[in-house]
């Protein structure tokens, strides 16, 4: 899959002449789960505004895998009738190309009873075990085996049962796993310490507008009554993807004069607009864009100020590189406080290797004093948001560089070459 190819890109040397409109595109996270609730189904299930990533891709074809039907139907609405699967085995080979995977543990296990999966892989941003789900499972009557590098989870006879669940992490594809599994479940299941992205609620929207009876979205705590059959009532329009926006916005306060963010949904990205603008940078919002007007200021005249990131609606985990590279750029000393994963600050290594200042406290947080000029230099994508961090950073960068495993930013950004080369960056996607 990670064929060799790799970005070339001129940096601007600090100057912001970026300009434009760049459109966002559907939800990688947003997409993935309801891509997964497909199984639960006894109706096919239509999706729309669907970005194409890798991810997408790859969750296509595990579904397929499992004996699901899929089609394109145009060029963003995708189709899939998953009541026919022969299989509930994930195939290891692409499952552990992400950790989105784990999502179909929970309508495999509802719907059909059992499912045997291995370790989800993705990226190394922390150990990510899946615990929570093991004792989720096990609380709704499942048996949990670890068999080899697989894990064997079989349901009761009669089909799990609802259960109370205190998540001892707030999970985000833990939330969402089950709530899938409690829309088959018999009887009710009371979810508490759950997660609230915007991409936990769209999901759970989308099945209660399928009438499932659920409580609570966007609480830490969502009741589900089980259906014995859900048929999906309409398509379901993919969340526009406020981590995409958010990159793009960030691109926008550092090198461009002037650009409108269109397609996105503002309110699920207030934390970063409130940061940026806190610093100084000329950021406005309608309901559906996030406008940068008249950015002519350099970048030394925003003020650094400390992240500390958190579950929704602190600040996004997801977003955490980017903005470390914007404080590279700003003046003043701040911390930041990577909270959620272990080892979420590796990528920190390559931005002190194009002149950056920034030193390591422990891996949880630290400290980056700006502003420092970047040079350009050839780098390699460790994770999707640290590889799309990176192009930031290179686009600030003085000279030409060069960005590897660019499947990783493919993972999670739909040929975001083609869209920043119609705000006027000098990009190119060279094949080896
Ligand atoms: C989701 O991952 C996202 N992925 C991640 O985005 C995102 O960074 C993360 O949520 C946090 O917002 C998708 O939605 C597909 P978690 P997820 O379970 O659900 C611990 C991207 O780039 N935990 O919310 O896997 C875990 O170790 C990706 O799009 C357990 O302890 O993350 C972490 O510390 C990267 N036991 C914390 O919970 C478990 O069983 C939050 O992780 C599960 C998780």
């Amino acid at each position: 899959m990670q064929n060799k190819e790799y970005f070339e890109i001129k940096g601007l040397g600090g100057q912001k002449t970026l300009s434009g409109k760049i459109s966002v595109r559907g939800s990688k996270n947003a997409v993935l789960p309801v891509m997964a609730s497909s199984i639960l189904f006894d109706s096919p299930l239509e999706l729309t505004n669907v970005p194409h990533i890798e991810d997408v891709e790859r969750m296509r074809e595990l579904l397929l895998d499992l004996g699901a039907e899929s089609e394109w139907t145009s060029k963003r609405s995708l189709k899939i009738d998953s009541r026919k699967l022969k299989s509930n085995k994930l195939t290891s080979e692409i499952s552990k190309q992400f950790r989105a995977s784990i999502l179909l543990s929970g309508p495999i296990l509802a719907k059909y009873g059992k499912v045997v999966f291995p370790h989800p892989g993705g990226c190394v941003i922390g150990a990510r075990p899946i615990d929570i789900f093991e004792d989720g499972f096990k609380k709704m009557g499942a048996t949990v085996k670890e068999v080899g590098e697989e894990y064997h989870i079989k349901a009761p006879k009669d089909g799990l049962k609802g259960a109370e669940i205190f998540f001892k992490n707030m999970s985000v594809t833990a939330t969402e796993a089950f709530i899938m599994a409690g829309s088959l479940a018999r009887g009710k299941t009371v979810l508490r310490n759950c997660s609230m992205e915007p991409e936990v609620q769209s999901l759970a929207n989308y099945l209660k507008s399928c009438g499932v009876n659920i409580k609570g979205i966007g609480t830490p705590t969502i009741e589900i009554i089980g259906k014995k059959s859900i048929k999906t009532k309409t398509p379901y329009k993919t969340l526009p993807d406020r981590l995409e926006a958010g990159s793009f916005l960030i691109l926008g306060a550092l090198c461009a004069k002037d650009l409108t963010i269109t397609n996105c949904n503002p309110d699920d990205l207030m934390v970063l607009t409130e940061f940026l603008k806190d610093a100084g940078v000329p950021v406005s919002t309608t309901n559906k864009e996030i406008i940068i007007k008249n950015n002519t200021k350099p970048n030394d005249s925003f003020t650094s100020s400390n992240i500390r990131t958190h579950e929704h609606p602190g600040f996004p985990t997801d977003l955490q590189a980017p903005a470390a590279v914007f404080l590279t750029q700003t003046t003043g000393e701040a911390t930041v406080f990577e909270g959620i994963f272990e080892n979420r600050l590796e990528y920190t290594d390559s931005l002190v290797s194009m002149g950056a200042d920034i030193s390591m406290w422990n891996p949880h947080k630290v400290m980056i004093k700006g502003p420092k000029p970047l040079k350009s230099k050839e780098l390699h994508s460790p994770d999707i948001r640290a590889g799309l961090a990176l192009l930031i950073a290179s686009v600030v960068a003085e000279g030409e560089s060069v960005i590897n495993n660019i499947y990783y930013i493919d993972r999670g950004y739909e040929r975001v070459e083609e869209r920043l080369r119609d705000i006027g960056l000098d990009i190119n996607r060279i094949s080896e």
